[in-house]
């Protein structure tokens, strides 16, 4: 069982509510990303691109759009969502199928390269290790074109030491109710999430006044996430042959030891 996988059914809204409307995060890394520094761009490469919400609007756009990603329910999620399948428009030189792959983002080829490899959302964080960040450094490498660009997020540091103080957050899904918490780990964070599915069985000793008579079952997925800081993300995107072009906060625009959310734009060079 892969991460996420009991987690799918409620994965969609609860990561757009947690970060930002989906629709604002498409516009941003349209116009100041790939339009900014790459407007040229036709091919991107969506890796760890779960149910496809993003890569979905870029194809809408007009990209020809690869998705990759590690979880296998992930993609048969983003398949049903893909039907009838989306095809490029015509005048984008489009009407190729849209190709989802299921491989590890820290050790695949797939023999072509890339104007754009985009990893966002901060799936970077669901790799724990260094090596593993370097690995996909060098993943997102190899499959770019000359001047391609690598846009990724990152949850900062400083935001999982926030959230694992906060209180828990909840969620409610009609009967269903979903927790999440954040636990600080010797070498990496942990969100325990905790699912409070309504069974519509009938209590086996219904009190009298109907009161309390629902049944619930718990249903609890652990996910792993880790970060780095800003400085040594930075110092290794040069040390591994890209131009970083731009680091930006999401919410705030300049970069500060109080950024919750960072994004990092860099040029294969
Ligand atoms: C927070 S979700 C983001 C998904 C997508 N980018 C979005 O906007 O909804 C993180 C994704 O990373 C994927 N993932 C985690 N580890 C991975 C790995 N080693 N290789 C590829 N995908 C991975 C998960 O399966 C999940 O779909």
């Amino acid at each position: 069982m892969k991460t996420y996988d009991k987690f799918l059914d409620y994965y969609e809204e609860v990561v757009r509510w947690i970060n930002s409307p989906l629709e604002d995060e498409v516009e941003f890394l349209k116009e100041d990303c790939i339009r900014e520094y790459n407007s040229e761009a036709k091919t991107i490469l969506e890796v760890a691109c779960g149910t496809w919400s993003v890569a979905k609007e870029f194809i809408k756009a007009g990209y020809e759009v690869t998705g990759l990603d590690i979880n296998e329910n992930m993609l048969k999620k983003a398949e049903a969502l893909l039907n009838p399948p989306l095809t490029p428009p015509s005048n984008h030189g489009g009407g190729k199928k849209v190709e989802l792959i299921l491989w590890d983002m820290t050790n695949f080829d797939l023999w072509k390269t890339f104007d754009v490899v985009l990893c966002n959302y901060n799936s970077i964080c669901h790799l724990l290790t260094w090596q593993e960040w370097q690995d996909f450094f060098a993943m997102a490498h190899k499959h770019l074109n000359k001047n391609g660009i690598l846009i990724f997020d990152i949850n900062t540091l400083f935001e999982f030491e926030s959230i694992t103080r906060d209180f828990a957050q909840f969620y409610t899904f009609g009967d269903d109710v979903v927790c999440l918490e954040m636990f600080k780990k010797p070498s990496h964070f942990e969100w325990l999430i905790k699912i409070f599915s309504h069974k519509k069985v009938p209590h086996p000793n219904p009190l009298p006044e109907g009161e309390g008579n629902n049944l619930y079952e718990l249903i609890t997925e652990v996910v792993k996430e880790n970060s780095f800081p800003i400085s040594k993300i930075e110092k290794e995107l040069k040390a591994t042959w890209f131009k970083l072009l731009e680091k930006v906060d999401y919410h705030y625009g300049q970069v500060s030891a109080e950024s919750e959310r960072v994004y990092f734009i860099s040029k294969k060079s």
